[in-house]
């Protein structure tokens, strides 16, 4: 069995760190995001993965290379224009003979996929989706299954009517198994989605189309800044049991006086100078903290310096940035990769 990670969305809702870091490689845990995908599907013995690739190819390619590093083949293939995510699969379909696992390239779950693919083969299922269950469905797509657990129901972005009539809360976790023959039921050289197109088609075709609902595994969409915060915090409180992670201390230097809690993630390379304060935080490479800066509840990407007295909590501050002596950067706030901040700002 191969696999497909639909990574070619532009990663809009996530700007600006996606500027110049497309949302599959943003850092997590200080490791391209996309690994874990890739982790989850070698577990499973799926190492064929074709990434479908549309928004700065080139640098998802430059830092994933052939896969062989991380004990899998990587085979890329770029959209000339965005051709959604059903059109997409139906674009790759020369490289998946067999079923194929299709991925979303912008989920993070540790997820035992060998048990989605027996379960597929049980039901023998053409389409198999995994559903998860969330507090608000309003941004995904809703599921209603019947007890023998096919599909009944298939609505994207449901509406609040759509939410208050049904009352489900179990979403597309946006991992799918197809067999080959469902390729034909998408038109070919268009822009189709699986949401609004392919799986509505199924439905209305009464195919064989099965919900596997993975209620044990840890599942979060990491597009929004919100979640990608999200998704650090449960990294830091061990809630993601299945994914191996860097060791939280790399090699990096902290005077004597520095408070650094015992959770925060501290990547090589990085300087904290006497009575800076790193809480429950996310430092990448080189790093630089000054005196008496504070940093907590933060995810920091590498090469960045924050100065003397800032003060960084429940944000995200890109890549080579330069923070000012005495800033503010207050919550929630999200710094593109190279901001400067001039001395006493508030963000
Ligand atoms: N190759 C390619 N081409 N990939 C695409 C395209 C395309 O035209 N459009 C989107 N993608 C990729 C994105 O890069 C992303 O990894 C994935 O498809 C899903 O797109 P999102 O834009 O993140 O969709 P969403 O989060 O609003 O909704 C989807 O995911 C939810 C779960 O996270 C839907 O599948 C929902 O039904 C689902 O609940
Ligand atoms: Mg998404």
């Amino acid at each position: 069995m191969r696999a497909l990670i639909l990574a070619g969305g532009k990663g809009t809702r996530l700007r600006p760190l996606t500027v110049y870091t497309p949302k599959p490689i943003v850092p997590l845990g200080n490791r391209p995001f996309l690994l874990t995908q890739i982790e989850t599907l070698k577990r499973a013995g799926i190492t064929n993965i074709v990434m479908s690739l549309s928004y700065q190819p080139d640098k998802i390619e430059q830092v994933l290379d052939d896969g062989l590093e991380y004990g899998v083949r990587l085979q890329y293939l770029n959209e000339p224009n965005p051709m959604g995510t059903a059109g997409a699969y139906r674009f790759a379909s020369d490289f998946l003979r067999d079923a194929t696992v299709i991925f979303n390239g912008d989920i993070l779950t540790d997820i035992d996929l060998a048990a989605v693919i027996d379960f597929h083969r049980r039901k023998k299922s053409l389409a198999t989706i995994v559903l998860t269950r969330v507090e608000n469905p309003a941004a995904y797509g809703l599921v209603e299954t019947a007890a023998d657990g096919k599909v009944v129901r298939f609505l994207e972005k449901p509406t609040p009517e759509d939410l208050a009539e049904l009352n489900l809360n179990t979403i597309n976790a946006g991992i799918y198994i197809l067999e080959p023959s469902v390729v034909e039921m998408i038109p070919p050289g268009e822009n189709y989605s699986f949401e609004y197109g392919l799986f509505p088609d199924l439905l209305r075709q009464e195919k064989s189309f099965y919900a596997f609902i993975a209620d044990d595994s840890y599942w979060l969409d990491i597009g929004t800044p919100d979640r990608y915060l999200q998704a650090h915090k449960d990294l830091l409180e061990g809630k993601i049991r299945n994914l191996h992670f860097d060791a939280p201390r790399g090699d990096f230097e902290a005077a004597h006086t520095a408070e650094i809690d015992r959770v925060s993630f501290i990547a090589d390379g990085c300087i904290i100078k006497p009575s800076a304060r790193v809480i429950n935080s996310f430092l990448g490479a080189n790093v630089y903290v000054e005196e008496k800066a504070v940093i907590e509840n933060s995810v920091v990407w590498a090469h960045t310096r924050i100065n003397h007295g800032a003060v960084v909590t429940n944000s995200i501050v890109g890549r080579g940035c330069h923070i000012g002596r005495f800033v503010t950067v207050g919550d929630n706030s999200i710094l593109g990769d190279k901001t400067t901040l001039t001395d006493y700002t508030q963000v």
